[in-house]
């Protein structure tokens, strides 16, 4: 059984990654769930956040943390995700109800760790600001924090820009922080997720079993649609790599690597750089997720679906 803190910015492909931790209790302990700034404005996917919790019956604590990355403009990916964060699904007003904790994120994660025996693995699916501050703010949490499985980043290209991922792009200051924190990394960045995909007709198997299965109908047609602006003829669900990964590591291919990431105003900013010399200059290890087994991967999708309806 794994500790899980989830920190997000909901987002379509967040979601799907959230309902399949929940549907594997037996297997992951999720000891919380944070939101960030990122694919919208905090206050959107924090709602975003509260109507997937709701949606699934969860009983997990949920608090927000920071709006905006830490040193650069915030640029949302409304593009991408709607003018909600998760446009597609039209859910209840009383979705609002879900609480939402008094505590910042970030003294919310210090605390669940703090009050956690066992190491605690924090999965990252948004802009990694909560978890640079927290990382910066209460270093002594390090010891305790098994590893970080980032959605972010990319050896091979970027999608924001030419050289760098939406979630690095939006603050490299924090992910250059995080990634050089001396903490074990899993990085599921483009190389993998971009392969992590699901097709058209695979999404129109999700209507009409259920309540969270037209949840995630929704949510995914929307994804496809909106992914065809950039190109994609299937539908990669990027996020749902860290949770997948977790449950079922064998069903991925990877390298370790020194990873850095460029924080300067070049073109190259948030650009994720895997040192892959026989001798790096740095040592700090951030597994490097390259390929998946996409009908696994699909498949335990499905599954954790199917049990949630
Ligand atoms: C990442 O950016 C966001 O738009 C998605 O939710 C995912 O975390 C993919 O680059
Ligand atoms: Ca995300």
């Amino acid at each position: 059984m794994k500790n899980i803190l989830f920190d997000c910015d909901p987002g379509h492909d967040d979601a799907i990654a959230l309902f399949e931790a929940l549907a594997h209790p037996q297997e992951l302990n999720l000891l919380g769930v944070s939101t960030v700034g990122g694919n919208q404005t905090l206050e959107n996917v924090t709602k975003n956040a509260q109507h997937i919790l709701s949606a699934a019956h969860a009983k997990v604590e949920l608090a927000s943390g920071q709006d905006r990355p830490l040193v650069k403009e915030f640029y949302p990916a409304t593009n991408a995700h709607g003018d909600s964060g998760m446009d597609g699904p039209v859910f209840k007003g009383t979705d609002y109800n879900y609480p939402i904790s008094s505590q910042n994120a970030v003294t919310f994660l210090r605390k669940k760790i703090q009050l956690t025996s066992d190491l605690v693995t924090i999965v990252a699916t948004g802009p990694l600001t909560n978890i640079a501050l927290l990382l910066k703010t209460f270093p002594e949490v390090k010891d305790s924090i098994d590893q970080i499985v980032i959605m972010g980043g990319g050896l091979s290209h970027g999608n924001i820009t030419k050289a760098a991922e939406f979630n690095i792009w939006t603050d490299p200051e924090a992910a250059k922080i995080v990634f050089t924190a001396g903490i074990p990394i899993v990085m599921a960045g483009l190389d993998v997720t971009e392969r992590a995909y699901i097709t058209y007709d695979e999404i129109q198997t999700f209507k009409g079993q259920g309540s969270v299965s037209e949840i995630v109908y929704e949510l995914l047609s929307f994804y496809y649609e909106s992914g065809k602006q950039f190109g994609f003829k299937n539908s990669p669900i990027h996020d749902l790599c860290t949770i997948s990964y977790l449950l079922d590591p064998e069903m991925f291919v990877g390298e370790t690597y020194s990873v850095d990431v460029v924080t300067d105003d070049s073109s190259a900013r948030g650009m994720t750089i895997a040192d892959k010399r026989l001798l790096p200059e740095n040592k700090n290890s951030t597994f490097v997720l390259l390929d998946v087994q996409r009908e696994k991967y699909r498949d335990l999708l499905f599954k954790a679906i199917a049990s949630l309806n």
